[in-house]
C-alpha cells in the first residue's frame, strides 16, 4: 500500500488529503479498488488549471503514478522503481469528450506490464457512468495496449472523464499519452469539473438516460424543467414517477455510482413549489430518464454547502442517509 499525505489546495482548504492508491491483490488488469478520493483529484486539477500554456504549443510534463490530467498535452511517465498500481485521471468541460493515444511505448507486456484506458472513471470499485447509463456494454470501455494480438494506441471517452490504469515494472520503461479535447455538442453524463455553476440537461428524443454528478455536498436549484409536451414548473413526489417514462431524479450518496444511489427525489409534471435543496452528500446526481418520444430538459445551479450548513443538516436530518456512515 502506498500513501501519501498532501496538503488540499482546493477552495476551501477543508481537509487534508489521504491518498493510497491500494496494490490489487492477484493480477487483474482491470484494477478497480484504488482509494483516490475526490478532494485529492480536485487538488491535482485544480493546479493543473493553472498551469495555461499558448494554444500553439503542445503541454508537456512527466506524468506521475497517481495522477489528474484536465489539460492537452504528452504525458510521459518514465519508471524510477517498479510501479504495481498507477492511474491517471482525466477530465474537460461537460461539452467535450477525451481522447488518449499511445506513443513510444516501451514496456513488458509479456512479463505483466499494462496500460489500460477506461472509458469513464473508477474509484473505490464504482464507475462513472454507471453500466446502466453507458452506452457500451462494460468490457468495451476497456481499451488494453496488451491485447493478444493487435495492441491498441487510442481511445476515445464517451464523456467528460476517462482514465487510464498501467503497471510498469521495468526500471526504464516508459510511454506517453497524448490528451486531446473534442466537442461534443449532447453531452449527457458528465462530472461537474467544480462545485458550483449552471447546467442545462437535454435529451433529444432519444430512449437514454443521463446523469449530471457532482461530487460535493450542493445546494441545488431546478430552475427550468421541461419533459415532453408538458413545460410546467417540476412536480416533486417521494419515491417517485417511474410511471411516466420521462422523469427527473436527484440522487445522493458517498460514491460515483450512479445505479447505487439513493433517490432523494423524483420530479414529474405540473408542480409548484420550491425545488431548492440543501444535499449534504458526497455525490449528487441529476438524472434524466428519457422515453425517447420527447425532448427532454432540465436547467439547474449549484454552489458547494459550507461545514456550517453541513453541519446542520446532519443536526436536523438524523436520518440523512449521506451521514449514516
Ligand atoms: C433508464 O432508467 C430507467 C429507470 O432507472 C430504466 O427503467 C430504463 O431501462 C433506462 N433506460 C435505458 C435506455 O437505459
Amino acid at each position: 500500500l502506498r500513501c501519501a499525505v498532501m496538503e488540499r489546495t482546493f477552495r476551501e482548504q477543508l481537509f487534508f488529503l489521504v491518498l493510497c492508491l491500494s496494490v490489487p491483490k492477484g493480477d487483474s488488469r482491470y484494477i478497480q479498488n484504488n482509494e483516490i478520493s475526490r478532494d485529492e483529484l480536485y487538488s491535482f486539477f485544480n493546479s493543473e488549471l493553472k498551469r495555461e500554456t499558448p494554444e500553439q504549443l503542445m503541454y508537456r510534463r512527466p506524468l506521475r503514478c497517481l495522477d489528474m490530467v484536465a489539460v492537452e498535452g504528452q504525458f510521459t511517465f518514465t519508471v524510477e522503481h517498479p510501479q504495481l498500481s498507477c492511474a491517471a485521471f482525466f477530465m474537460s468541460e461537460p461539452t467535450e469528450v477525451i481522447s488518449v493515444d499511445l506513443d513510444s511505448v516501451d514496456i513488458d507486456c509479456r512479463g505483466g506490464d499494462f496500460i489500460t484506458v477506461f472509458d469513464g472513471w473508477v474509484m473505490k470499485g464504482e464507475k462513472f457512468p454507471s453500466s446502466q447509463d453507458h452506452p457500451l456494454p462494460l468490457h468495451e470501455r476497456y481499451v488494453d495496449y496488451c491485447d493478444a494480438g493487435s495492441p491498441r494506441r487510442s481511445a476515445r471517452s464517451s464523456q467528460n472523464v476517462a482514465m487510464v490504469f498501467f503497471r510498469v515494472r521495468g526500471t526504464g520503461s516508459s510511454f506517453t499519452l497524448t490528451v486531446r479535447k473534442h466537442a461534443n455538442p449532447l453531452p449527457c453524463n458528465v462530472i461537474s469539473q467544480s462545485p458550483e455553476g449552471t447546467y442545462t440537461m437535454v435529451i433529444p428524443q432519444q430512449h437514454r438516460n443521463c446523469s449530471f454528478s457532482i461530487i460535493y455536498p450542493v445546494a441545488i436549484d431546478i430552475s427550468e424543467f421541461s419533459l415532453g409536451h408538458y413545460n410546467n414548473f417540476p412536480k416533486r413526489s417521494t419515491p417517485g414517477c417511474a410511471e411516466s417514462g420521462d422523469f427527473v431524479q436527484l440522487l445522493g450518496g458517498n460514491g460515483i455510482d450512479t445505479s447505487k444511489l439513493l433517490p432523494i427525489t423524483d420530479l414529474c409534471v405540473s408542480f409548484t413549489g420550491p425545488t431548492h435543496m440543501k444535499i449534504g452528500c458526497d455525490n449528487t446526481v441529476v438524472r434524466m430518464v428519457s422515453s425517447g418520444k420527447f425532448v427532454n430538459r432540465v436547467s439547474f445551479s449549484y454552489r458547494l454547502l459550507d461545514s456550517q450548513e453541513v453541519q446542520t443538516i446532519k443536526l436536523n436530518n438524523v436520518e440523512d442517509f449521506c451521514f449514516n456512515n
